[in-house]
């Protein structure tokens, strides 16, 4: 007898399993200003689930929270005394945007005592200062979305490995992108250069905005990862995978259909 097979999960319906982060996703994200797309917050969230379940834990920092919308689904998928740092130049479109940030993580229940807002800027940032900044403790999972040009994406790659926990996971914003062809040249450097790290998992675009995420890992913590990802999304991997030659790694996305061929 042929196994029923199993529904896509929508942007709306995908889960975290982390009640407050999958509150937050159903009544609050939408109305934070931002650009990641539901569908990869519940994913990355769902993640930190998998990390806490697997006894994974430390901090997360984020590059580019701008008004906060991603930032608040990771600081509300933390576990007891862990934190969030925010790195952010804060000055796009306008000064006030920290304010504004502020408000929202307050109004979304995320502690003060739980984030950490810098307003520095990534490209000239040390991995100390960034430890420093963490209480020495190395994040467990590290979301790059600050300058979107090759140059950065690079600088922002080195920094976020060199402090990584060795069981964290690195997310990469607009791969894939049509408007940012030059991020994908940074990231096959970077997997060139650094040979333990792999792409995890490739988490669909909803809209040409809320674009492709990458989640890259350590190599040894690839299967662990993958068999718990597929444990929870399963009715969202789209059939065929990604092939980084010769690394493959799952495609997860609200489409899992094929081309027809008759
Ligand atoms: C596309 S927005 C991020 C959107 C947000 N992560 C979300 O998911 O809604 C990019 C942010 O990166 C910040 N940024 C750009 N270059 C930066 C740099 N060199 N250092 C720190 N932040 C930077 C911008 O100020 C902006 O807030």
């Amino acid at each position: 007898m042929s196994q029923p097979v199993p529904v896509p999960h929508t942007s709306a319906t995908i889960r975290s399993g982390i009640p407050a982060v999958d509150g937050y996703l159903d009544a609050g994200y939408a109305t934070v200003p931002g650009m990641s797309s539901r569908f990869a917050a519940a994913i990355c969230c769902g993640l930190m689930r998998i990390q806490s379940e697997l006894g994974v834990a430390g901090p997360a920092v984020e590059v580019g929270p701008f008004e906060g919308r991603f930032f608040i689904a990771l600081a509300l998928a933390l576990t007891h005394g862990e934190t969030v740092v925010g790195i952010d130049l804060f000055d796009w479109p306008n000064p006030e945007v920290i304010d504004r940030f502020e408000a929202n993580c307050s109004k979304h229940g995320v502690l003060a005592e739980r984030r950490i807002t810098w307003k520095a800027d990534s490209r000239t940032m040390q991995p100390e200062a960034l430890l420093a900044k963490l209480g020495g403790r190395r994040p467990r999972l590290i979301h790059i979305d600050g300058e979107h040009s090759r140059a950065a994406l690079t600088k922002d790659l080195e920094l976020a490995t060199a402090v990584l926990a060795p069981a964290g996971v690195i997310v990469l914003d607009d791969m894939l992108h049509p408007g940012y062809p030059t991020l994908m040249v940074a990231v096959h450097e970077y997997l060139g250069r650094h040979s333990d790290m792999c792409v995890l998992a490739i988490i669909d675009r909803e809209t040409v905005v809320a674009a492709t995420k990458f989640v890259l890992c350590r190599s040894e913590w690839f299967k662990r990862y993958e068999a718990k990802l597929l444990e929870s999304y399963q009715a969202n991997v789209w059939p065929l995978g990604a092939d980084f030659e010769p690394h493959w790694c799952l495609v997860l996305s609200l489409d899992t259909k094929l081309a027809e061929i008759t």
